[in-house]
């Protein structure tokens, strides 16, 4: 297994369409085993191939939310092969999103809160489920990547020119420290 770099907003390859991925290989799995790894070391809680410079529809989710509250986390990792979302709710839930391409900045996001996925998982064999909760935000955030879309595309102007000047200051203070 590997650390992979993950890619930054403005990276343009952030902005690629993934294409599917015909045959779950074994080289797909050592790419998903690499990408478990580098999500739980950045650490995060989803990660699309795209931000390690891979542009297929693979994504590993991992919630790592605690069996009961304020309790350690427990690992639950879940790999989405081409996903595909068959039937979204018209309800919606707002969520304070952060994403990996965008270190430290959050802003919240409006999605339907539930929705009918369709994926392959890591052998090649297909799902399809009613997801809600946290795993359904995640899902969606994480399938936009796959779009070349990112959580701040969903915000207004002003509040998307907001969240990059606070990424622009961060980086700035970064290389000062740094130096
Ligand atoms: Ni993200």
């Amino acid at each position: 297994m590997a650390l992979l770099p993950i890619i930054e907003t403005p990276d343009p390859l952030l902005r690629q369409i993934s294409s599917p991925v015909d045959e779950v290989t074994d080289e797909i799995r050592a790419l998903i085993a690499d990408m478990f790894e580098t999500m739980y070391a950045a650490p995060g809680i989803g990660l699309a191939a795209i931000q390690v410079g891979v542009p297929k529809r693979i994504l590993v989710i991992d919630l790592q939310e605690p069996e009961e509250e304020g309790g350690e986390p427990v690992r639950e990792p879940l790999v989405f092969i081409n996903p595909e979302i068959v039937e979204e709710s018209e309800t919606v839930q707002l969520y304070s999103e952060g994403c990996l391409s965008i270190p430290d900045q959050y802003a919240d996001v409006e999605r339907p809160d539930q929705v009918l996925a369709r994926w392959l998982d890591e052998n090649g064999q297909s799902h399809e489920e009613e997801l809600d909760g946290l795993l359904a935000i995640c899902l969606q955030h994480e399938m936009d990547h796959l779009e070349g879309i990112l959580f701040i595309d969903h915000l207004s102007r002003l509040k998307r020119e907001m969240v990059l000047k606070k990424l622009a200051k961060q980086r700035k203070e970064r290389t000062k420290l740094a130096a």
